[in-house]
């Protein structure tokens, strides 16, 4: 249980679909200590969320939630929720256009299009079936962390190639907010 490694773009590790968990891994010691990983990561890095495959495990786990966060300085808070073999289905047919950032994609933003509000069905670290609708920005950080289980990272689905690009440069030419402090 620690902050791991995270792998960055160009590491095929990125690249695979994740596996599916299976019923003997609800509630195992090896998913429980693959939650914390998650956890501990995450914090650690001040991310929005973090799929397993990014910390090097190919399993269909995503954890994600957050209070006030730097690098999301316009973003409300989301509480922390794991998502185990996530299944998300579009509502409607209105999409948004919003930044994204990714902590295997370090210092740089990127514009995407994503599904303003989806559908999540999932299982919780027992087992349990779980299903929520869920809107905004709180719907684009668990399409984005959901793609991570099937090798998509967020440059693959930028609106624009020209909208892309490091963080301060985008800051200073005004098309992301600036971060306090
Ligand atoms: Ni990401």
């Amino acid at each position: 249980m620690a902050v791991q490694p995270v792998l960055r773009l160009g590491d095929p590790r990125l690249r695979v679909r994740s596996a599916e968990l299976e019923a003997a891994d609800f509630g195992s010691a090896r998913l429980v200590a693959l939650v914390q990983d998650l956890r501990d990561t995450m914090a650690a890095a001040a991310g929005a969320g973090l799929a397993a495959p990014q910390i090097g495990v190919p399993l269909r786990v995503v954890l994600y939630g957050m209070d006030a966060n730097p690098r999301y300085p316009d973003a409300p808070p989301i509480a922390e929720t794991l998502l185990v073999n996530p299944v998300i289905t579009p509502i409607g047919d209105e999409c948004d256009l919003g930044w994204e950032g990714c902590l295997s994609v370090p210092d740089l933003r990127g514009q995407v299009t994503r599904w303003r509000t989806i559908r999540i069905a999932w299982q919780t670290l027992e087992g349990e079936a779980r299903e929520q609708c869920v809107s905004g920005f709180h719907a684009r950080v668990v399409q984005h962390e959901c793609d991570h289980l099937d090798g998509v990272l967020f440059p693959d689905r930028l609106s624009d190639s020209r909208a892309f690009g490091f963080i301060p440069e985008l800051q200073a030419a005004g098309l992301i907010p600036a971060v306090p402090g």
